[in-house]
């Protein structure tokens, strides 16, 4: 998978992520030494914001899912990047969704078993609370990922 570092710079420019683009490049540099990221993989990105949408859109093959509990995040998220898959669940979180309807300690993400080569979760575990929710997320996704899969 060559994501082009040069096209990278200007499509985090343009949508006015320029400050999170080094650590963007690193985590690019660790999947290429792990061989975690290669040309039609299934990617998915929990907590995902807008950060890695915007680098797989520069490699056509990628299939990309992003999940969040920002309602605004991924509606604009669904504008800009139509060819992927964008799931919101109204997750209880007090920082970034203090009114959430649902509790996130037994909540199933709705994506299928082993569906992932790739499960994202920057900057997401700091933000889960308790250790509860934590593990439960990670059981959930042993299940969601494809065996040999990386997260
Ligand atoms: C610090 S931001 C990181 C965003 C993105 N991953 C990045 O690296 O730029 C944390 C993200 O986790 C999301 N989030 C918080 N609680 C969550 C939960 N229980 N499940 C999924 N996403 C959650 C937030 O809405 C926010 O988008």
């Amino acid at each position: 998978m060559k994501i082009d570092p040069d096209e990278l710079k200007v499509v985090y420019a343009k949508r006015n992520m320029s400050a999170k683009l080094r650590a963007t490049e690193w985590a690019l540099g660790l999947w290429e030494k792990y061989g975690a990221l290669n040309s039609g993989d299934t990617v998915v990105d929990l907590g995902c914001g807008e950060r890695y949408a915007a680098a797989m859109s520069l490699d056509p093959t990628i299939h990309y899912i992003g999940f969040d509990v920002n309602q605004e995040s991924i509606e604009t998220c669904t504008q800009v990047y139509p060819q992927y898959r964008w799931l919101y669940a109204d997750l209880k979180n007090d920082m970034y969704n203090p009114d959430g309807k649902i509790e996130p300690r037994t909540f199933q993400f709705p994506i299928d078993d082993h569906t992932a080569d790739l499960v994202i979760c920057a900057s997401l575990f700091t933000h889960l609370e308790t250790l509860e929710v934590a593990q439960h997320y990670l059981t959930e996704i042993q299940r969601i990922i494809k065996p040999g899969g990386h997260l």
